[in-house]
């Protein structure tokens, strides 16, 4: 295990369920997102997300989520995601144990070939839970979007005495639409599952303040830490993989390198002007 701080900002690379049994205060986090391995065969770096049974799979998810809720502070709040067909495990795990206050589905489009011979997955879920329903933070004000139906239309509504017009805006429903990470977004690192910085900025506007602890036990590109440092929180990134660990020495604590090794991010194909650039194909006339 090795610990990197900078600026109020935890950079541990080891494994999850050690780093938070070990390393964190009980009761000493305002924030947790966990964004752990789905056990659906993605390839982390050479490291396998595919347990031998489901039964597995789910007792390490019960195991961490119960050091989660103990790290957790009496008023914090605990997101959790993975994939469609564990979720529902987890919903009935966590129910027993906390308040769960939302259950939001995260979906997006894919201009890629998607299933086709059934409905292919366009969403992951995610599970919003406190401890104390009575004592959480919720900063509504700070996550308003556009209310589209009724003030588009400029209606007023007639139920109200007198009649006003509709709100302009309104605190997000359950369902969120945020873009994947594409390659060409400038956010993009390489890794095989990150999550949006504008999922994670709704997530900790919402659901902590300025200079709060916000952890990630399954950091990967560190794109919870490093919302968590722009809004001005403290973070702490928990990453069992070296390479993942570096991206987030790079994109959190700035580093240029490490033991005399460059922290760059690689540049894209387009980026460099090598033999490698995309060719358009151009049928013959
Ligand atoms: C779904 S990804 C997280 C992606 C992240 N939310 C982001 O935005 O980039 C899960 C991460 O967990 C890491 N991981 C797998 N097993 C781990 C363990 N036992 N302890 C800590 N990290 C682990 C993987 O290397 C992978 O980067």
């Amino acid at each position: 295990m090795t610990r990197h701080e900078r600026d109020g900002h935890i950079i541990f690379q080891g494994d999850a369920v050690r780093v938070l049994r070990d390393e964190i205060p009980d009761n000493s986090i305002d924030l947790i997102f966990v964004d752990p391995p789905y056990n659906i065969g993605k390839n982390f770096n050479g490291r396998a997300d595919k347990w031998v049974t489901d039964e597995s799979y789910l007792n390490w998810c019960y195991s961490w989520i119960d050091l989660c809720l103990k790290k957790l502070k009496p008023s914090g709040s605990f997101y959790v995601m993975t994939s469609t067909q564990f979720i529902p495990y987890f919903d009935i795990y966590l129910r027993e144990k906390v308040e769960i206050l939302s259950r939001i589905v995260w979906s997006y489009d894919s201009s890629g070939v998607q299933a086709k011979n059934y409905f292919g997955s366009m969403y992951e879920p995610i599970l919003f839970c406190v401890k104390n329903k009575n004592d959480y933070t919720f900063n509504s004000e700070e996550i308003l979007v556009e209310a589209k139906t009724g003030a588009k239309r400029k209606l007023i509504d007639y139920r109200k005495n007198p009649p006003q017009p509709y709100n302009t805006q309104k605190v997000p429903g359950n369902v969120w639409e945020f873009a994947r990470v594409r390659y060409r977004m400038s956010e993009y690192e390489n890794h095989p599952t990150q999550k949006p910085i504008a999922l994670l900025e709704r997530i900790i506007k919402a659901s902590s303040n300025p200079g709060d602890v916000v952890l990630d036990p399954f950091s990967g590109t560190f794109t919870t830490s490093y919302v968590a440092k722009k809004l001005g929180r403290k973070s702490i990134g928990i990453e069992i993989d070296e390479d993942f660990v570096k991206i987030g020495l790079r994109r959190v604590q700035q580093l240029q390198e490490i033991n005399g090794e460059k922290l760059q991010r690689e540049p894209k194909i387009y980026e460099t002007n090598n033999t490698h650039q995309l060719t358009l194909f151009e049928p013959k006339p």
